[in-house]
């Protein structure tokens, strides 16, 4: 199929409107990477400074040395640039629109409103004693108060790490311990799509895991009345702590490669890592990206529907849009409930004119067909955007013309928990569009693909995506280890930077992610690391040995296969398979239940005992008849014993 086929090309009326159109995105790259130090003391001022920074750019990938500082000499407060400075202009402009999960209940959140209750939070923080350098787990519903106690943190220099509301009791053991955290923020229970979900039980349950003892403090919002049990003297209201503080309080000043946050994310080996962002390169990419790619214009409405959790819930649902001075919207449900007529019926509700989401959740109702949209006109859209995983162009199209009505650009955005902000991106008034491409990098980004051996590969070619030079959003190092830093990221070629994903460049330059090169699986968006979840499955006393591969899934895109080989004695049977399934979903959170479990009495292994994933790789896709070579397994028979036996039929 030939890319040309498929152009959208920029309309004039948008190219008029946007920020940049294709002359202005050119001028602007251009310079970006002639003369990074410049262009970005220029795209600083966006931000209010306490001492505006002289020192912009001072950065090194290699292997030996991965430091990387911008604006180091410059002090700010993030939390003062999403709110103090636009009192004036805009104090009783919405900040935040809330939809809950019930579609009868929504609020408007003004600029004042969430400058007043942040206030009042820090205030109540510093009364527990945690202050600049400290940090805070949260572990929230998507509501207001996840928003306030990010700000919250950011305003008395205290380090957040939020936990996705998804994660079992152990993953938030794991992170209050990763992170040292005396704090932890939460409700009493989330909802989501009609089901309740019991944080405050979680947290507890977590905090009786051994090193969790560090976090003397759990704040509990009040979201559904439900019943919970309650620690004197540890546990404590949110609304008694905070109703009665004062509703000022001094912003920290920060330094700029002071900490901001720290998010946890998979990688392809080990547990999770947390990865380290600062605070005045983060918030300058997070803003300029928000504003460029969405187009972001005065008075527009803003919806991303991810989770506060993640990195895109991070970027483009707080400190992207409020430090622009938008009006975003938070979703506290799911698109699917009550109907899966929920989402178009959000935008019309709250006149939406710009949609961010994930595929998959296009991928689900594109699989209801064209009439889960007649529920809504989706008249206020101007924009759409993508992100998490490839979109395929067939989801592409949907997304365009049904969702769009045919007539939104829609930005495909790749990037990462590590690089802070959106990399590869089409801008609406400068790209023309091409369904399934993530299209051009943005400014200051080189990307370059290379082969296995690091060499770089030039022209329309594919290969391992990796990034040549910093850009001021990224990831500093991981929290309490940098070494690992270094290993994970700068040491597989040196002077670079290694994504972890593999793409496509066409002869016009434009690029197409296809997907983790890495033990890296992407579920529904969501990155897991097959080696959690094997030595998840490896400590039940069933199992021998797992091995975990991702295979291509209608709706998540990649679904969880795995195989299991049981202990001697052990007899196989569907009830242990459900057991099985339970146990990851217990141990890592619903987002790791595994799809289809195979027993296999056998694994394919090299001489020297690595298992072969590419094999296995190669059954779970049912793709059997293109194995390859297998003459250098120690034992080819189990090959023929697995695909007989294949699971996903
Ligand atoms: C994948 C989410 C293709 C990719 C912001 C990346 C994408 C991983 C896209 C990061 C996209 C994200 N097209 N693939 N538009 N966006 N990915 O850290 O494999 O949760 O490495 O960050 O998701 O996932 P993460």
């Amino acid at each position: 199929m030939s890319d040309q086929q498929h152009v959208y090309p920029v309309s004039d009326a948008i190219a008029q409107r946007a920020w940049a159109d294709r002359e202005t995105y050119q001028a602007m790259y251009q310079h970006s990477l002639d003369d990074p130090e410049s262009f970005w003391k220029e795209q600083a001022k966006r931000l209010e400074w306490i001492t505006p920074p002289t020192r912009i750019k001072n950065t090194s990938f290699s292997r030996d040395n991965v430091d990387i500082r911008w604006f180091e000499d410059g002090e700010l407060n993030v939390a003062a640039n999403c709110l103090d400075r636009h009192l004036e202009t805009r104090g009783d402009q919405t900040a935040i629109i809330w939809e809950g999960d019930d579609p009868n209940e929504a609020k408007h959140v003004t600029y004042r409103e969430l400058y007043e209750r942040t206030n009042q939070l820090a205030n109540a923080l510093k009364e527990l004693g945690i202050g600049k350098g400290d940090t805070v787990t949260l572990y929230m519903p998507m509501i207001p108060e996840a928003a306030i106690a990010m700000l919250a943190c950011a305003r008395i220099g205290a380090v957040h790490s939020v936990v996705f509301g998804g994660f079992s009791p152990d993953a938030v053991a794991q992170r209050v311990i990763g992170a040292d955290s005396r704090l932890v923020i939460t409700a009493d229970e989330s909802v989501r799509g009609g089901k309740h979900v019991p944080l405050k039980d979680n947290v507890d349950a977590a905090l009786t895991r051994k090193g969790t003892e560090v976090c003397q403090h759990v704040m509990v919002v009040k979201r559904t009345g439900g019943d919970i049990d309650w620690q004197q003297g540890r546990d404590l209201w949110f609304h008694e702590a905070v109703d009665k503080q004062s509703t000022e309080c001094p912003a920290e000043a920060m330094n700029a490669e002071d900490p901001l946050f720290i998010l946890y994310t998979s990688g392809s080996t080990g547990a999770p890592k947390g990865l380290k962002h600062t605070t005045g390169g983060y918030l300058t990419y997070a803003a300029m990206t928000h504003q460029y790619v969405f187009d972001y214009q005065e008075g527009d409405i803003y919806w991303c529907t991810a989770d506060v959790g993640w990195v895109t819930g991070h970027s483009y649902i707080v400190y992207g849009p409020l430090a622009n001075g938008a009006t975003t919207l938070m979703f506290e449900g799911v698109p699917s409930y009550p109907t899966h007529g929920r989402l178009g019926e959000v935008v019309d509700k709250h006149k939406v004119n710009i949609l961010y989401t994930a595929p998959t959740a296009v991928r689900a109702l594109m699989a209801h067909g064209d009439k889960v949209m007649e529920t809504s006109s989706r008249e206020s859209l101007r924009l759409l955007g993508s992100v998490g995983e490839p979109i395929n162009p067939e989801a592409w199209e949907w997304f365009h013309r049904v969702i769009g009505n045919g007539r939104c650009p829609l930005v495909d955005t790749w990037w990462q928990t590590e690089t802070g902000g959106i990399m590869i991106a089409p801008l609406p008034g400068a790209t023309d569009l091409k369904p399934g491409s993530a299209t051009k990098p943005f400014f200051g980004i080189k990307p370059a693909l290379v082969d296995n051996e690091g060499q770089e590969l030039e022209g329309a070619t594919e290969g391992n995506l990796v990034i040549l030079d910093s850009w001021p959003g990224q990831a500093r190092s991981i929290w309490g280890d940098h070494e690992r830093f270094v290993q994970t990221y700068f040491s597989t070629y040196d002077g670079m930077y290694f994504t972890g994903d593999g793409c496509r460049r066409d002869e016009d330059g434009y690029y197409w992610i296809t997907g983790r090169v890495d033990d890296v699986l992407n579920v529904s968006g969501h990155r897991m690391g097959t080696a959690e979840i094997e030595s998840s499955l490896v400590a039940h006393t069933a199992v021998a040995e797992a091995a975990v591969v991702g295979f291509p899934h209608d709706i998540k895109g990649q679904g969880i296969y795995i195989y299991v080989t049981l202990n001697d004695g052990i007899e196989p049977s569907d009830e242990l398979k459900k057991e099985l399934s339970l146990w990851v979903r217990k141990d890592i959170g619903p987002i790791a239940s595994p799809d289809v479990i195979q027993w296999a009495p056998g694994l394919p292994k090299t001489r020297s005992g690595k298992i072969m994933r590419r094999i296995l790789r190669k059954i779970a896709a049912n793709e059997c008849d293109g194995l390859g070579d297998t003459s250098t397994l120690a034992d080819p028979s189990v090959v023929d014993e697995l695909i007989e036996h294949r699971a996903n039929k």
